[in-house]
């Protein structure tokens, strides 16, 4: 017997291991569905979620519906990775609409995970920053906290140096959700704007 078989069976098994879970979480759940996603087993990322948008009208998912949803969490006093972030999605989606994009089918949604400072005010100045068409939304922490935990993001208080100046660690994932608020697919910060262009395109045209 070749003495290094044991290490190739293993090896091949790691592989096998690797591409099923790989294939679990880009599982596609297409297919007729009547069910709204929040069903067990069908959407691992998402769901419904209640927020008030930078105008200070309530919002749900089904405001969103038949669009699909560019979703970003951060928050307004980020100094670095935010702002980055929203920068990106912004040159992606105006490339997106240069090459011939529809942004009617797309709502990109900026949802703060500091709501205490991020107020309805705050957002909507800070929106106009990142064109075109940026949606800020805000919510009571308990709003914030359900609408963060359906898209499996995580978020942390800093300590508050006294002045209020304190940072939120979080995680910076881009979100892109179809018209019936299923997980497509997601943006990290190793994505540049054209990777982001050509996959809207792709998925939206
Ligand atoms: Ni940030």
């Amino acid at each position: 017997m070749n003495p290094r078989l044991p290490l190739y069976l293993l090896t091949a098994a790691l592989i096998l291991l690797g591409g099923l879970i790989v294939l679990y979480f880009y599982m596609d759940t297409s297919g007729p569905r009547e069910k709204p996603v929040t069903s067990t087993g069908e959407a691992l990322v998402g769901g419904p979620f209640e927020l008030t948008d930078h105008k200070g009208n309530t919002v749900t998912e089904k405001d969103f519906a038949g669009r699909f949803m560019l979703i970003y969490f951060g928050y307004s006093f980020c100094p670095d990775v935010c702002p980055t972030e929203l920068q990106k999605m912004a040159l992606a989606l105006r490339q997106f609409e240069q090459q011939g994009g529809d942004m009617a089918r797309l709502s990109p949604l900026f949802i703060t995970i500091d709501p205490e400072r991020d107020t309805v005010d705050v957002m909507a100045d800070y929106v106009q920053a990142f064109p075109p068409k940026l949606t800020g939304l805000t919510g009571t922490v308990e709003q914030i906290a359900k609408a963060a935990k359906a898209y499996r993001v995580y978020y942390a208080k800093g300590d508050d140096p006294g002045d209020g100046a304190y940072l939120m660690d979080h995680s910076s994932i881009i979100f892109l959700m179809d018209g019936e608020g299923r997980y497509v697919r997601h943006f990290t910060l190793s994505d540049s704007p054209e990777s982001m262009t050509e996959a809207l395109l792709a998925a939206i045209g």
